[in-house]
């Protein structure tokens, strides 16, 4: 199977691994990039057994939308039974590098919500130990060259993604060069810089389900 047949499997098992979890009321929790997008199509193969939906991105409310699944604002909701999402790296002990589509502030505050978070990933995201993808940082644009050398000071070699506006008005920097051994304290040391917003380590939550695409079919780790 080539990668996107694998994003495919994995977002088809994740539809068959919250289903049974789904009440007329529930709320899933959508999370955003091309994972994401197949467990959009597949979910709305399965639309009227559950209430509706909170997105992470614009990009992924409009998906569904247009499938005629309903979208609510976070603050609308009581409770998130569930959130699926894709990464851009998994470690064994399920903890993420997120945030290659930008939308890592929304996607960690929709994961901090939900009750379970279930990760759908390709085998081309395990690694040992997280670093090798540049971690995504969101940052307030004006604190932008301050929190670069900040970054540095901790060993990290952040780069400016130019031409990227998050959904919430911020800027990027892509931070190389890092081999990420404890990650629940460099995701505390890096929300530590004023003027960072978010940055792409699910450390200190992790996803609790990773259903990782692999040639010997969808592994549950
Ligand atoms: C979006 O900001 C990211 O966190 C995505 O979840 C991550 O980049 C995985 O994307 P793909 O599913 O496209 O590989």
């Amino acid at each position: 199977m080539n990668q996107d047949q694998l994003k495919q499997a994995v977002a088809k098992a994740a539809i068959d691994y919250i289903q049974p979890k789904l009440e007329s009321d529930s709320i899933v929790g959508v999370g955003t990039g091309s994972t994401a997008n197949y467990f959009i199509d597949y979910l709305a193969d399965i639309k009227g057994q559950f209430d509706g939906t909170v997105a992470s991105s614009e990009a992924s409310a409009e998906r569904l939308k247009s499938h005629g699944i309903p979208v609510y604002d976070l603050n609308a909701v009581d409770q998130v039974v569930v959130y699926v999402d894709g990464a851009d790296e998994t470690n064994p002990q399920r903890m993420l590098i997120k945030g290659g589509g930008a939308a890592l502030t929304r996607e960690k505050i929709v994961a901090a919500v939900a009750d379970e978070f279930v990760c759908i990933a390709d085998g081309s995201k395990w690694v040992d130990v997280l670093g090798a993808f540049p971690l995504p940082v969101e940052v307030i644009p004006m604190a932008r060259s301050h929190v670069a050398r900040e970054i540095v000071k901790l060993g990290g070699s952040p780069v400016y993604r130019e031409g990227v506006v998050t959904d919430n008005g911020n800027v990027i920097l892509d931070v190389h060069d890092l081999q990420i051994t404890d990650p629940v304290d460099f995701e505390n040391k890096l929300n530590q810089i004023v003027g960072v917003v978010t940055n792409g380590l699910f450390a200190a939550r992790n996803a609790d389900v990773l259903l990782l695409g692999t040639e010997n079919g969808v592994e549950t780790k």
